[in-house]
């Protein structure tokens, strides 16, 4: 058994995450999480009870208190999701962005080498490479060219990372993914955000001519690939992984009105995201060729599992689409609509 601490256990990958190790039962899990307005730990509620699973609620920017904990339970292995994840919040204002993104992922670094963590895995994203043409694929050598202070702030992350092994011989490992989605991903991203709505018969909000390109992959796949990293990756290493499933926004949005039974009407065109990237494609060749590693799931068998999904769990939505997210649903969509 290795003691893994998760931090951002709580949220949508993580909660996936976890839940997988602890059906695996090979490994005792501590969730790290602050639980923000994107941490739920209702998303856990299968998994619990398990006498192999703790949680303790604690801010990574707290580095007294991110101390004593690493101190009090002695974690073997890092796997590092808490983040600011949303492109859009980071656009109204990228203060916690900085601050959790970059200078928490400094205070877990610092705390983990000073406690004898042996691995540090840092969970990433495609993002850092930028935005693609019609053509190419980011490899783990593209350049880091972030385009939104989401994107950049994770990329600072990603260099101080790189800067722990370089400097320390800290033993760390990242994993770039693409874009997930799935069970428990909280309503403000496309495709949830577009079922939910759909559910509703509320007006599905696509951002400029809805031809930007995205790479999907189903969250187990993803989970998958963090775990194969976890055990098998090199230390210092950087590894792509993606779903080999582009899709522009308007098909995915079509697809999910098609699941609905709901018709184009719904569609409404709204202001474009300012620096909106037009396309994210990976090349996850070398994590296969080292680990055999691929997604197992077609994007459209993912997409009607998920939809089935959140009709199921119609409660869980509402819920946490309630209260701040309120204030944030006007606040960015309030003044795009019309546009
Ligand atoms: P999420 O927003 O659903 O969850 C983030 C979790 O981190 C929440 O539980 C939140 O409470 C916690 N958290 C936030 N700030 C914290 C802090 N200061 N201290 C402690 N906990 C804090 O995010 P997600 O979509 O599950 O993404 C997880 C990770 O995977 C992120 O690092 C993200 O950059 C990366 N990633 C996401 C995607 C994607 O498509 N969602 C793709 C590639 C990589
Ligand atoms: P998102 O889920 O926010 O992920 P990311 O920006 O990190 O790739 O958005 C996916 C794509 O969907 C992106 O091109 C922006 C677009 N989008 C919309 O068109 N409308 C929306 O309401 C949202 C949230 C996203």
């Amino acid at each position: 058994m290795t003691r893994i601490l998760v931090t951002g256990g709580a949220g949508f990958i993580g909660s996936n995450y976890v839940r997988m190790l602890l059906e695996r039962g090979e490994d005792e899990v501590l969730n790290l999480d602050a639980l923000t307005y994107a941490g739920n730990l209702e998303n856990l509620a299968e998994v619990e009870d398990s006498p192999a699973y703790s949680f303790v609620k604690a801010d990574i920017r707290d580095a007294e208190r991110i101390q004593a904990i690493f101190e009090q339970h002695r974690p073997e292995v890092v796997v590092h999701f808490a983040a600011e994840s949303h492109v859009d919040r980071s656009v109204l204002d990228a203060t916690e962005f900085v601050q959790t993104n970059v200078v928490g992922t400094q205070v877990l670094l610092d705390a983990a080498r000073r406690t004898g963590v042996t691995r540090f895995v840092h969970v990433s994203t495609d993002e850092v490479y930028g935005s693609l043409g019609d053509t190419g694929l980011f490899t783990e050598d593209s350049p880091l060219q972030p385009n939104s202070p989401y994107s950049a702030s994770k990329t600072g992350s990603d260099l101080l990372v790189r800067a722990a092994y370089h400097t320390h011989g800290f033993d760390t490992v990242i994993t770039r993914c693409s874009n997930n989605y799935g069970p428990y991903q909280f309503p403000e991203k496309l495709i949830p955000l577009m079922i939910a709505n759909a559910l509703e018969g509320k007006k599905l909000p696509v951002y400029g001519d809805g031809k930007n390109v995205r790479d999907w992959i189903h969250v187990r796949d993803h989970c998958e690939g963090v775990d194969v990293v976890r055990r098998r990756g090199q230390a210092g290493e950087v590894y792509n992984l993606g779903g080999n499933s582009e899709r522009q926004n308007l098909q995915v949005v079509r697809g999910i009105l098609e699941l609905a039974g709901k018709g184009e009407e719904l569609i409404e065109y709204v202001t474009d995201r300012p620096g909106h990237d037009r396309r994210y494609a990976i090349d996850a060749s070398k994590v296969q060729a080292e680990f055999g590693w691929e997604p197992t799931m077609t994007f459209e068998q993912g997409l009607e599992e998920t939809f089935r999904w959140y009709v199921d769990h119609r409660d869980w939505w509402e819920r946490v689409r309630s209260g701040a997210y309120q204030d944030y649903y006007a606040r960015n969509y309030g003044a795009r609509l019309g546009g």
